[in-house]
């Protein structure tokens, strides 16, 4: 039967609700979490602009889909995992995941809630491929893209700096084809 939220073994991509805002905060300015993210995250976050992207997802008619990861049994937050983008004629969804506590990940989480979005992007929204981009210093984002039948299709050089670096930005992908295979 098809249910609006999606269930694994122990978590559940739920809805957005009020009370995520208090643990969107403990990440959103932590940088061994941000520093894997966009420069949208590069000047500390008030408290407004999270609470903002919160209420957009509240409303429901925000461009990113997205969903909360939670305890299965508690709903519990622990993180977040959203189609930042969906290019609907050409079927690509681009996806955003983070885990918000450090002792919540490198646990296979992360596996089990992509593993989730992708059964949902590939056999209910009908899309024929993700993708999504990456820090190259990420080991653990890239293994665990790698165990969910993501490939590395290229690397832009040197387009972000940080700590007084520059390094690249690599892309990796999964077509619905592959994934079928990876199950
Ligand atoms: C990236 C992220 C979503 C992955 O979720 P996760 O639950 O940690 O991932 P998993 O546990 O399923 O897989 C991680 C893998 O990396 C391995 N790993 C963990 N730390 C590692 C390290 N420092 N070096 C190498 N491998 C590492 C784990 O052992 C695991 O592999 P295994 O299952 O073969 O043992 C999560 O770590 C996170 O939120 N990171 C911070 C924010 C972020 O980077 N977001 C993504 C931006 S693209």
């Amino acid at each position: 039967m098809i249910m609006p939220r999606l269930y694994g073994e122990r978590i559940m991509l739920r809805e957005y609700k009020k009370e995520d805002l208090e643990h969107m905060r403990k990440w959103v300015n932590d940088p061994e979490v941000v520093n894997n993210l966009s420069d949208l995250f590069l000047f500390p976050h008030p408290h407004r602009v999270t609470e903002s992207f919160l209420d957009t997802m509240l409303e429901g008619n925000a461009e990113v889909k997205g969903f909360v990861i939670a305890d299965k049994e508690t709903e519990a937050y622990i993180g977040q995992i959203d189609l930042i983008k969906t290019d609907w004629k050409n079927r690509v969804g681009t996806l955003g995941i983070v885990i918000g506590a450090k002792e919540n990940r490198g646990k296979g989480i992360g596996e089990e809630a992509i593993r989730l979005l992708q059964d949902f992007a590939f056999n209910r929204l009908n899309l024929n491929k993700l993708e999504l981009t990456l820090r190259d210093y990420n080991v653990q984002g890239y293994k665990c893209y790698q165990k969910c039948g993501f490939v590395e299709e290229g690397r832009i050089m040197q387009n972000f700096y940080v700590d007084g670096i520059y390094t690249d930005t690599i892309h990796m992908g999964v077509l619905k084809s592959e994934y079928e295979k990876s199950k």
